[in-house]
């Protein structure tokens, strides 16, 4: 028996050629991992009107981890264009796989991490080292929504909270509504999970990003189970900065900040900021992660036009499979991956067309395996 079970799982377009540069440097390292095969993306939604089909999610409840490449997803009418036949008209929902993934496993932070490997030249500057945790499943991406706003529902809730009566004279119809949810358990478990990573790999501070001067309620329980965590890590600082300044700061000074926490939607624009500071898409890797589940993705999508053309950057994917071994526990592993992508970026001979070279993804993931 293998040591670890993996949910293989390559989903859509270039998701399908990056997996394969994953399993490269993987076979090279000789992890002892059986690979499950996982059906996941658009090809499923067609046919059986679910793009997660529950034998996947079942799968993913029995496995170590899950390693994800990218799915496809389309607007409302053309998803239901693209059903067979047999299941037009039936009034299915496609539902994001990624986002029932999170919320169903309970994946509850998104972690980025955001470095600028040297060489690398569409490093926006060097010495940037910044990791987020990002809320996952709540906040303004809860799916709490309205629309139309029932009568009935908002002199319910104008009981509570007088501001809605600005809105006395807007019909319901003319009217849409989501809700922004924050819990306890919720704020916790993330920001926990920042701090022990800080006082982990040394980092001196922990950057709370949110926005508690109008979001009092929700932004303002962040900032207190931070407050409450903070009492426990003495040898860290923590600094609460808002979310509008936060990405001002960001662009001026990248260097400054390290490890940074904040809700689902905040977390969502400072990690794509922050790709974009260390090479954009093709090196922007994330983890999903549960107590004891966690599903790891690269940021990027299917990229549809690249689709069969080998052309894309596995870098996302392959820092990606780094952080899958870093969490199994093959420090090992993952270090010497990490400094062969790193070695193979700094000498700047294989590289894709968004760094300037016109090597494949197959050549990158080559490179990166003979110096393993
Ligand atoms: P995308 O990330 O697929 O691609 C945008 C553009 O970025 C590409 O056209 C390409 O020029 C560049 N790019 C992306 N990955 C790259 C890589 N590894 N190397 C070099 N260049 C790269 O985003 P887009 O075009 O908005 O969405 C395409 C499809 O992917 C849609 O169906 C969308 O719903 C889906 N999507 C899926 C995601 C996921 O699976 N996590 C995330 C984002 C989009
Ligand atoms: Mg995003």
């Amino acid at each position: 028996m293998a040591k670890y079970k993996i949910a293989w799982m390559p989903g859509d377009g270039i998701g399908i050629e990056v997996m394969e540069a994953a399993r490269i440097v993987l076979d090279k390292l000789k992890l002892d991992a059986q690979y499950l095969p996982a059906d996941i993306g658009w090809e499923f939604w067609c046919t059986e009107g679910e793009a997660l089909p529950k034998r996947t999610m079942d799968l993913l409840r029995s496995v170590d981890c899950g390693l994800f490449g990218a799915i496809t997803s389309k607007p409302k009418q053309e998803a239901q264009n693209d059903l067979i036949p047999e299941l037009q008209g039936k009034g299915l929902l496609y539902r994001s796989p990624i986002v029932r993934l999170r919320q169903e496993l309970q994946l509850y932070y998104n972690l980025r991490p955001c470095k600028a490997y040297p060489g690398n030249p569409l490093n926006y500057r060097d010495n940037i080292d910044l990791v987020i945790f990002r809320e996952n499943a709540e906040g303004l991406y809860s799916g709490v929504e309205f629309f139309p706003v029932e009568d009935e529902l908002r002199e319910m809730m104008k009981k509570y909270s007088p501001a809605l009566g600005n809105f006395d004279d807007v019909a319901g119809s003319d009217m849409a509504m989501t809700t922004r949810i924050v819990t306890i358990r919720g704020a916790t478990r993330v920001i926990r999970k920042a701090f022990e990573y800080a006082k982990k790999h040394g980092y001196p501070t922990v950057t709370l990003v949110e926005k508690p001067n109008v979001l009092r309620e929700t932004s303002g329980m962040m900032v207190r189970v931070a407050r409450e965590i903070h009492k426990e890590y003495p040898e860290i600082d923590l600094w609460e900065t808002n979310i509008d300044a936060q990405v001002m700061w960001l662009v001026k000074n990248p260097e400054n900040y390290g490890v940074m926490v904040t809700g689902n939607l905040f977390g969502d624009i400072v990690s794509d900021l922050s790709a974009q500071l260390v090479g954009g898409l093709g090196f922007a890797s994330s983890g999903n992660i549960g107590d004891n589940l966690a599903v790891f993705e690269p940021t990027h999508g299917s990229a549809p036009k690249h689709a069969g053309k080998y052309i894309s950057n596995p870098n996302a994917m392959l820092l990606t499979t780094k952080m899958m071994l870093e969490w199994l526990g093959e420090i090992e592993k993952a270090k010497a991956l990490e400094n062969a992508i790193a070695a193979v970026i700094l000498e700047g001979k294989v590289r894709t067309y968004d760094m300037g070279g016109d090597s494949s993804t197959i050549d990158v993931a080559e490179a990166v395996a003979e110096r393993l």
